[in-house]
Order: structure tokens, then C-alpha cells, then sequence
């Protein structure tokens, strides 16, 4: 069974693979992503280190000059995705959007680097790379936190990787949608609409989109005129994790002050992570920058911050509040709280499990000594796996999968998790 698995998850990357860089999967997600391909990579290694290399590298060769590196790379003209190039309009050579996604890169850079079989390609290609990526992170600190939190904003909720999720509803009232152009979603034509973001929604996050194209997608500007400015602990964690690995490989590269840098960013960022925390919750939750209040909404953002190297009581208790959610589902982990009336277990970030998000919560408690409840995370997502297929996300209470199919994240977590 195992083979099978193990196989059935290569044929997926292979089949999603266009030479260069992967897809998400064929006719959803037509272009490159930013973390897909990142976390795409780990898996990629298995078959074929030199290909998992250049995936990253493909990603970072369209960084923008101010740092920043953007969450789709529209390598190919495809007319299945809404909102294409046209409407990000960003005026680069290949046409990219002009918001990010989750810096995961550190992280997979990393793993990479530890795990290779080819050591001078790595040393060779972590070289190049680690000095990219650490532009990335100075540009996430210069222009998402300009006050200096020690905690950086998201201005688009699909910045966060977690698109709809509950914990943008009250905020996203701030957005209007007076102005956006008529348009077609494509995303309803290739999954059932069910288990997609709400037509008001899709308006605002096209809002958005517009405004920043009015503000020349100028970095110097978006933070401070957007309506959306949204501190994710589970975008912050992602981000400190990142900091650390590129500080340890850093060492290993003989990079000393490089190292320095990264690992004081990561500090202060677990330093100001604290103001996130949440009692009531027992987990962290979202900050709303222009309230200032913590956001009432307990997502799998909140315990995402297990990845990064937290304090450890809010460790343990972030273990317990899994132990708790177990038995509230039948497969970890619910993308919100399925005590919240909130909570819908098909409708993509409001309630589904995503196999990414298992990877790195169970890495981070493996890191914090929780191997037990690690491994119930992997055993149950190798178990949905076998019962319903390489599925976009799936239902955590009756395990159903929901969105795209033949997922290349999903694959390479699979082969990760055998
Ligand atoms: C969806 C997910 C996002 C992912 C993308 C491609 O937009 O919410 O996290 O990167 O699909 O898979």
C-alpha cells in the first residue's frame, strides 16, 4: 500500500510538472504559486534533486527588484483562471501579481539542503538562493511592518494562503465594492461553488486587487491606504520559521552575518507573537492593524504558530487544543473551530483540512517534543489519502475531498509523510 501511495503521489507531480516550475494542479490553478511550489519542492526532491532545485529558483528568478516575491507567476497565457495578468496589470516582463504569499522558502530551502544526496548541487544552489530569500524577508520588515511590531501585515487575505477564512469577515466589511468592473469567476467552473469563497467576497478581494493597481502597486504605498491590514499569527510563524532555517544554513555556509540578521528578526518576531495570544481561545489569533483589537476567530492560523520556535507553555497548550479539536473531528486539523457556528467542514478555508497545514503543525510539534500527537496528524492524513484520493482539501467530518483534484502539495506531503 505503501508503494502504491508512494508512487500514485510521484505520478501527480510528474503529471502537474511543466518543465520548469509545477502547477498547482491542471485547470483550477493553470500557472505557479508561490508556497505550492515551495512546499511542491520537498517532494520534487525524491524524484529528482536537480528539478526540486529549480523550482525555487524559477520562483525567485521573478522577485521583484524591492524584494518582494509574488504570490502567482503567470508563466503562460490560460484563460481558466480569474483574475488573470490583465487585471493585476503590473507591468512585468513575464507577468506576475503584485501581492505574496507565505515565505515558506527559508524553511524548504532548508530541508532541502539537510536532506540532499547531492551535496555540491546544494551547497551550490543554497548560495544563490539564501541571499534572495533573505531580501524577501528584509522587504516583508520594511514594508509590512513600517512601525517596527517586530510582526508584519497581510493586505490581501490571499496573501495568507488561507483565502476565505473566517478570520477576514469583519474586517473585510471595511472593503467596499463600489467600482469593480464586471467580471467572470472561473474558479466555480472547476470546483463545486459549495465548497468556494461567496460571490461578495470575490467582489472585495477584486476591490483590492483594483486599488493597488490605482497606487502603481507601489510597495512605498499599499500598506498605509489599505482598507486590509491584517497581522496572521500562522503568516508570522511561517515567517520567523524561515528567519531561523536561513539563520542555521546561514552557519553552515560560513554566511556569519547573514545568520546574525536572520536570527535577530526571528526573535523579535516571537517576541511580538505574544501579543497574539489568546486565553479565551487557548491559541493566538489574527490582530486587526487598523483596530487594533485581536480578532474573535479561532482558525488553524492561531495554531500554526507551533511551526516557529514559540514560548513552550503556549506550546503545550497549543497540543492540548489539537488533543480537543481530535475529538471534534474526525480528521485533523479543521481550518476553524467546528464549536464556532461559523464553522462550514466543505467550504475550502472555513472549516476543511489542508494537508500543508498538517505537514507544518506536525513538524512543529515534533520540534516541541509532541511526537504523539504528530503522528495521529500524519496517520490521519495518510488515511484520507487512502480512502478519497489526492484531493485540494477535505472534509474533516466525514473526510469527503472538496475542491481540486491530483493536488501536487497534497502529493508531496504524501511522500513527505511516507
Ligand atoms: C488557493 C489556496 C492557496 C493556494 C492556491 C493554489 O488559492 O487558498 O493557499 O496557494 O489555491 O493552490
Amino acid at each position: 500500500m505503501t508503494n502504491t501511495l508512494f508512487q500514485q503521489a510521484t505520478d501527480i507531480i510528474r503529471q502537474n510538472d511543466r518543465g520548469h516550475y509545477t502547477v498547482p494542479t491542471h485547470g483550477l490553478y493553470p500557472f505557479q504559486w508561490n508556497w505550492d511550489s515551495c512546499l511542491a519542492a520537498m517532494g520534487i526532491a525524491y524524484i529528482d534533486e536537480v528539478r526540486a532545485w529549480q523550482e525555487i529558483e524559477t520562483l525567485f528568478a521573478h522577485q521583484w527588484q524591492d524584494g518582494m516575491v509574488p504570490h502567482i507567476i503567470f508563466h503562460e497565457q490560460d484563460d481558466g483562471y480569474f483574475p488573470g495578468p490583465e487585471i493585476w496589470n503590473t507591468g512585468r516582463e513575464t507577468p506576475t501579481t503584485g501581492i505574496t504569499q507565505p515565505a515558506v522558502a527559508g524553511f524548504a530551502i532548508r530541508r532541502l539542503f539537510e536532506r540532499a544526496v547531492n551535496q555540491d548541487l546544494a551547497q551550490q544552489k543554497a548560495t544563490e538562493l539564501i541571499t534572495k530569500v533573505a531580501h524577501w524577508h528584509e522587504w516583508f520588515y520594511q514594508y509590512r511592518d513600517p512601525e517596527d511590531t517586530g510582526l508584519v501585515a497581510i493586505l490581501h487575505p490571499w496573501e495568507s494562503g488561507r483565502d476565505n477564512s473566517v478570520d477576514w469577515d469583519e474586517a473585510f466589511a471595511n472593503v467596499p465594492t463600489q467600482g469593480v468592473k464586471p467580471y467572470t469567476r472561473r474558479d466555480t467552473k472547476h470546483a463545486d461553488p459549495a465548497h468556494r469563497p461567496t460571490q461578495a467576497q470575490y467582489d472585495r478581494y477584486i476591490w483590492l486587487v483594483q486599488h493597488f493597481l490605482s497606487l502603481q502597486w507601489d510597495n512605498e504605498k499599499l500598506h498605509d491606504e489599505s482598507p486590509f491590514q491584517m497581522v496572521d499569527p500562522g503568516f508570522n510563524a511561517i515567517l520567523i520559521r524561515s528567519c531561523s532555517d536561513l539563520a542555521a544554513l546561514a552557519e553552515k555556509l560560513g554566511m556569519e552575518q547573514l545568520a546574525k540578521r536572520q536570527r535577530e528578526l526571528a526573535k523579535q518576531g516571537l517576541q511580538a507573537m505574544n501579543n497574539l495570544w489568546s486565553d479565551k481561545h487557548q491559541q493566538y489569533l489574527c490582530l486587526d492593524r487598523h483596530t487594533n483589537q485581536l480578532v474573535d476567530s479561532a482558525s488553524s492560523g492561531g495554531l500554526l504558530p507551533i511551526f516557529a520556535d514559540i514560548n513552550p507553555q503556549h506550546a503545550a497548550i497549543i497540543a492540548d487544543r489539537i488533543q480537543t479539536l481530535s475529538q471534534q473531528c474526525r480528521y485533523l486539523l479543521p481550518s476553524h473551530d467546528p464549536a464556532d457556528s461559523r464553522f462550514d467542514s466543505k467550504r475550502y478555508w472555513r472549516g476543511p483540512s489542508w494537508l500543508i497545514i498538517n505537514y507544518m503543525v506536525a513538524d512543529g510539534l515534533e520540534q516541541h517534543g509532541f511526537d504523539e500527537m504528530a503522528k495521529q496528524i500524519k496517520q490521519q492524513s495518510l488515511e484520507l489519502i487512502k480512502t478519497h484520493g489526492f484531493a485540494e482539501y477535505y472534509d474533516p467530518l466525514s473526510g469527503e475531498s472538496c475542491g481540486g483534484d491530483s493536488f501536487t502539495w497534497t502529493a508531496a506531503m504524501v511522500l513527505e509523510f511516507l
